[in-house]
This record gives structure tokens, C-alpha cells and sequence, in this order.
């Protein structure tokens, strides 16, 4: 497949290979002189794909470290490691770091190359749905500090990204909806008829995986099930991934820096971080994708209340995430969440950005005030 190019102007920045076997990445590798691979340590052990690249990265002596990728180890302590074993290693200004791993692994990865020795070039190998769509695609890098999620980070762009959906035959179920909850985001951003696609795509595997359970007459979801599921559909997922990355890549050309259109990205995420933020204080374990799903819901509730959206918009994205299995019940009221979100960092003199659904392709963000924003839908 051709890269997805990142441009600054016309100048390609960053390029992105979504390719379905691994055998290319040796190639990709060929132009850099010395390589040093940091890797999540769950990764090298529970992905066969993953291990297959780092026994190629071994035979080429490419020296590897792995790392906790954890949200508490996702702090300076663990950037601070990963510089100091580039020194002992004698890395230089010509190293290339290639992260393997999820979005906290890209994450802080890309931190860690972005400050050592002023800035040495990175590459990733996301192993999630997630990173593969959003996190390791358009060069935001970090840890988290002072009890706030990346408040440490630059923007920086990998050389490239490759993305094997092949290592995602590995993926808990949990992880694959977080990342397909980011998937339809996407796509609620800007469609080109996609969102549709990627809907009737996570009924198709819906379907797979509850019939799969049934089989076994124990009449619950069976998430052991769940990569054989998955892998029978892989190759009906690629064309997704590739056309989530494209959109978001023309979205980073366009506003690097998050300056304006890159907020979009951030539809549904002022609740999500919201309940995510309560779900970690009262031990209820919601993760990061079914967080989002609920938060595209009340973003665009909120775009009807603002008459925005057509009424209906909501009930339907419910509808389309209810049957992809990425819906749940909140268990928190309004004035709770209402809370969290005024301690969001993305509060500014008082109004945050909400970004808004005001059809399935087109969002317009909004500056309210949480008590605003609350209230209309309350
Ligand atoms: N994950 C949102 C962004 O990259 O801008």
C-alpha cells in the first residue's frame, strides 16, 4: 500500500505503511544507520507477530529494551530510563528509537527521543487498535505528571509509522473496542462514507462473537473467544484502519499543533475524561472506549439541545454503538461528571472546547461553559 503522508506545507513529514504482513518493516529500517528498539514488555510476551519483529530486530543486533506500559509508569521516571539506556548504548544524533507497543509505549517513546540529545528520530510499531487509528499517528508525545494524563509532552513526528493489523490478533477484546470506539470517532469527523462502513463492519463481528458464544451454551460473553473472532475478520479491518489514518492524518497536515481543527479529535473526549476520572476514584473500571462511546452520545445530545444537530442524531450514534457492543450504562449523574470535567486542563477562562456532532461527517466545536453545558442537558 502507498504511505499516508504527513505534510508541513508541501513537505512530507512523517509517512505512514498500513501493510498486512510484517515481512516489510526490514526494509523500512534499511536507509537508518543505528537502530535501538524500546519495547512493551506484555507486547513481547503475549504477541506472536511482535516477537516474530523482534527476533528479525535480534538477528540485525538492533539492542532492545522493554518497559512497563502502564498508565503509573507512564511518568518521567520511565523517559528518564529509556534516555538513560540510550546513553549506555551509545546512542547518537543518527539513532532511530522504534517504540513498540500501544499508545503509552508511542507515547512515551517519542517523549523520551524527542528531548534526548535535543531530539533523535522515532518510529513506531503500534500494537493496538487505538494506536494504530489515533495515538501513535500525528506526533503528540508525553508521560503524565501532577496527577493530570500527558500533561508533559511535545509534538514531534515519527520518521514512519507501520501499521500490521496482523498484531491485533493478540488484542484483548477490551482493548480492540477502545480503539474501534476512536475508529468511529474518526469517522464521525469526516466520513466519506466510512462511519457506515465501520458500523455494519462491528455488527458483522458482534454477530461472529455471540454466536461463538452461544456454541457453547454457557449463554455469556466468552472474551478467550474473541481473537478467533477477530482474526477471521482482519482483513475486512484493514481498509478501516487505513481510511481512519488518512483522515487523521490530512487533519495533523492541516493544524499540526492543534491550533483549531485539530480539537475536532477530541469529539466526545471532555466527557469521556470525565467519566474515566470517576471510574478510576470509585474503582469501576470503565475503560478509555467505552468512556468515548458515552461521550460522542452527550456530545451530540449536546449538538440537538444547541439545535446543532437534527434531533435523532443521538438516538442513533446510540444505537450504532449499542449493537458494535461499545455501549454501557453510566453510572454516573450530570452534576457528577459535571465536577470532573471543570478540572479538565482543557478549561480555559472558564469554557472548554466541546466539539459537536452536527451530522456523521461534520462537527463544529463549540466554547461552553461546564455549567452550560450541563445544564442544556440536564
Ligand atoms: N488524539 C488526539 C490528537 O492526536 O490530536
Amino acid at each position: 500500500m502507498e504511505p499516508i503522508n504527513i505534510y508541513s506545507g508541501s513537505e512530507v513529514i512523517s509517512r505512514i505503511y498500513v501493510e498486512e504482513g510484517i515481512e516489510t518493516l526490514e526494509g523500512y529500517l534499511e536507509g537508518y544507520q543505528h537502530v535501538f528498539v524500546v519495547m512493551d514488555g506484555e507486547v513481547a510476551m503475549k504477541c506472536p507477530v511482535a516477537y516474530e519483529v523482534s527476533q528479525m530486530l535480534n538477528r540485525r543486533g538492533v539492542p532492545g529494551m522493554l518497559v512497563e506500559a502502564t498508565e503509573e509508569a507512564k511518568c518521567m521516571d520511565t523517559v528518564m530510563n529509556i534516555c538513560g539506556w540510550l546513553l549506555d548504548n551509545g546512542a547518537d544524533r543518527d539513532a532511530l528509537v522504534l517504540a513498540i507497543g500501544g499508545g503509552i509505549t508511542t507515547d512515551m517513546v517519542g517523549f523520551a527521543s524527542s528531548i534526548y540529545k535535543r531530539g533523535v528520530r522515532f518510529a513506531h510499531m503500534p500494537t493496538t487498535l487505538l494506536s494504530q487509528v489515533d495515538a501513535a499517528i500525528g506526533g503528540k508525545t508525553g508521560v503524565n505528571f501532577g496527577g493530570y494524563k500527558n500533561m508533559l509532552g511535545t509534538i514531534r513526528q515519527p520518521e514512519f509509522t507501520f501499521i500490521c493489523p496482523q498484531v491485533l490478533e493478540s488484542l484483548p477484546m477490551e482493548a480492540f473496542q477502545a480503539g474501534a470506539a476512536e475508529m468511529l470517532k474518526t469517522f464521525m469527523i469526516e466520513d466519506n462514507g466510512h462511519y457506515h462502513a465501520a458500523v455494519d463492519f462491528l455488527k458483522r463481528l458482534t454477530a461472529d462473537f455471540i454466536a461463538v458464544c452461544e456454541d457453547d451454551s454457557t449463554l455469556s460473553y466468552q472474551e478467550d473467544k474473541w481473537p478467533e473472532v477477530l482474526a477471521a475478520r482482519l482483513h475486512e479491518l484493514t481498509p478501516l484502519i487505513a481510511a481512519a489514518v488518512r483522515v487523521k492524518a490530512g487533519i495533523v497536515s492541516r493544524d499540526q499543533f492543534e491550533n483549531g481543527e485539530r480539537r475536532k479529535l477530541n469529539l466526545g473526549h471532555t466527557f469521556a475524561h470525565a467519566i474515566e476520572s470517576l471510574s478510576h476514584k470509585y474503582h469501576n473500571d470503565i475503560d478509555h472506549g467505552h468512556a468515548v462511546a458515552l461521550g460522542m452520545v452527550y456530545a451530540a445530545r449536546l449538538a440537538e439541545r444547541l439545535e446543532l444537530a437534527e434531533p435523532g442524531l443521538a438516538a442513533a450514534i446510540e444505537r450504532d454503538l449499542d449493537e458494535s457492543l461499545l455501549l454501557i450504562i453510566n453510572p454516573y449523574p450530570l452534576e457528577r461528571m459535571a465536577g470532573a470535567m471543570r478540572k479538565d486542563k482543557k478549561a480555559a477562562d472558564g469554557k472548554v472546547h466541546f466539539v459537536l456532532p452536527r451530522s456523521i461527517g461534520d462537527v463544529t466545536v463549540q466554547d461552553l461553559t461546564v455549567d452550560e453545558a450541563i445544564g442544556l442537558l440536564s
